[in-house]
């Protein structure tokens, strides 16, 4: 097969030290588990097997170059890692990615290095890409390129995992789990070590979801020392010992949660009842008075995303962000706080172009519609914080976009930290109150200065003011 390549494959495949970005997405993402068989296909020098097989997984490799005497097996779960982008026929492309998914049960990882690199790649143009001075062939993909090929390819529905690594799943439920897994995290069990424990843990859940769960969605060990309890004694005691209005809470929580699931489940292709994970169907159970009833409300709210005057509503009436006359700005630990419209608008946003692994702010335009993540590595430690990357897709044309701030000498930055964040973070009352000394000072009079670094250290030398940490001080010569 080598032979006929005209382009030097073989030297694409690097040596690696660590797992890569794709195969660590998929184990974070809970989709290499050990009761799984993965493939690498294009598995190249094979360190990413290695890494995997160090943690349980049960995972073979296939590489042409590299491996052309194995065979590739069908295994639940295929991972296809910077293949396609070196491969220079685009017949054999297709070929390659369709063979993939021949291989997959279950899922298919699909990965390919994106146009954003392209200062990176030099050389002379060839077919679709460009042929490097080492005789490598690199065909970078735009991310919303990858999706729709591999969409079309698998005639899949694909969902972006992260900017360049995309999810085919063959298994409706295993999709429909990840989708819950993405938008709806379950709640979280306390340890039992005793039937006291276990039913304090019971209490904990009752009031976090909103409901008593049946006995599969118990841990093993809760389950087991909860067995011996009739279900209507369980019941009983839970909402003896629960506080009425938290359960109440977490019941409006879970419904708001479960129209989100389900509007996002429409916006990625949606499933039949039966293929939901179990949880949220227990969700639909107790909270809707069918599954009917649920997906029409769930569907009047995707609806509502198209409606400029109801999102900017929401904007307004959130109380977690901070709303500029272009977007409403919101630190990731107040995303699930904003109103569930504007939640559902960044899932969308996510699916369609993915979710970067590192992002401090989201950004959600309310004309248009486009969702950002702004990355601020410094959010907390730094009073003005710098940012140090965005990438960001436009849900109309689903064309995404990254700009990497690392090499910029005046770089934009941050003020009235805590308008990012929800009224009850902990880090707000600080930065409420440097902000206020700021003001005081007079820092904020001239707005079209203070948005980048130099003009920010401009304005604080004309206010004779520096910082220490979060607090304003007078300059040395300044009284
Ligand atoms: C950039 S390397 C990636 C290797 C590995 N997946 C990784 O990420 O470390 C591309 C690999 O694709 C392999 N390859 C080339 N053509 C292929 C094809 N038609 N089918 C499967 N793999 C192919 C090459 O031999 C090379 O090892």
């Amino acid at each position: 097969m080598s032979q006929d390549w005209t382009s030097a494959r073989g030297r694409t495949a690097i040596g690696r030290v660590a797992l890569s970005v794709p195969a660590r997405q998929a184990l974070a993402d809970g989709q290499l588990r050990p009761e799984r068989t993965v493939l690498d296909y294009g598995c190249g020098r094979g360190d990413d097997i290695r890494s995997l097989q160090s943690l349980d997984c049960c995972v073979e490799g296939w590489d042409p170059y590299f491996r052309p005497d194995s065979r590739p097996t069908k295994s639940h779960v295929v991972l296809l890692t910077y293949v396609l982008n070196v491969i220079e026929d685009p017949e054999e492309r297709l070929q390659t990615l369709q063979h993939a998914w021949q291989l997959a049960s279950t899922l298919l990882v699909v990965s390919a290095r994106l146009t954003w690199e392209s200062s990176k790649v030099q050389g002379r143009e060839y077919g679709d890409g460009l042929l490097t001075s080492r005789r490598t062939f690199q065909h970078l993909f735009a991310a919303a390129e990858l999706r729709r090929y591999v969409e079309e390819a698998t005639g899949a529905r694909v969902i972006a995992a992260a900017p360049g690594v995309v999810y085919a799943f063959k298994d409706e439920a295993a999709r429909l789990s990840y989708l819950a897994y993405k938008v709806v995290p379950d709640a979280e069990w306390l340890m039992s070590a005793d039937t006291a424990s276990a039913l304090d843990s019971l209490v904990d859940y009752a009031q976090q979801r909103g409901r008593l769960p049946r006995i599969e969605e118990m841990p093993r060990k809760t389950a087991e020392l909860l067995a011996h309890l009739k279900p209507a004694d369980l019941r009983r005691l839970t909402l003896q010992g629960a506080d009425p209005g938290l359960i109440a809470a977490g019941a409006k929580r879970t419904t708001l949660n479960t129209l989100l699931y389900l509007a996002v489940e429409l916006f990625n292709g949606r499933g039949p009842f039966g293929n939901l994970p179990v949880s949220v169907q227990q969700d639909i159970r107790s909270f809707f008075s069918s599954y009917k009833e649920a997906c029409r409300r769930s569907d009047r709210l995707l609806l509502k995303l198209r409606d400029d005057q109801y999102v900017r509503g929401a904007m307004h009436a959130s109380l977690a962000g901070k709303l500029t006359p272009t977007a409403l700005y919101v630190h990731r630990r107040a995303l699930e706080q904003i109103p569930t419209v504007l939640r559902l608008y960044e899932h969308c946003a996510s699916i369609a172009a993915g979710r970067p692994a590192e992002w401090t702010v989201a950004k959600l335009r309310h004309q248009g519609r486009a969702v950002s993540w702004l990355d601020y590595p410094r959010f907390d430690q730094d009073p003005h914080p710098r940012i140090s990357s965005s990438y960001g897709v436009d849900l109309q044309t689903l064309e995404a976009k990254h700009v990497s701030y690392s090499d910029a000498t005046n770089r934009p930055l941050l003020h009235r930290k805590h308008e990012f964040l929800e009224p009850n973070d902990p880090a707000a009352p600080r930065y409420r109150r440097l902000t206020e000394a700021e003001v005081r000072a007079g820092l904020y009079q001239n707005p079209q200065l203070i948005g980048t670094e130099n003009g920010w250290e401009v304005e604080l030398a004309r206010c004779g003011r520096q910082l220490r940490g979060h607090r304003l001080v007078r300059r040395p010569g300044n009284t």
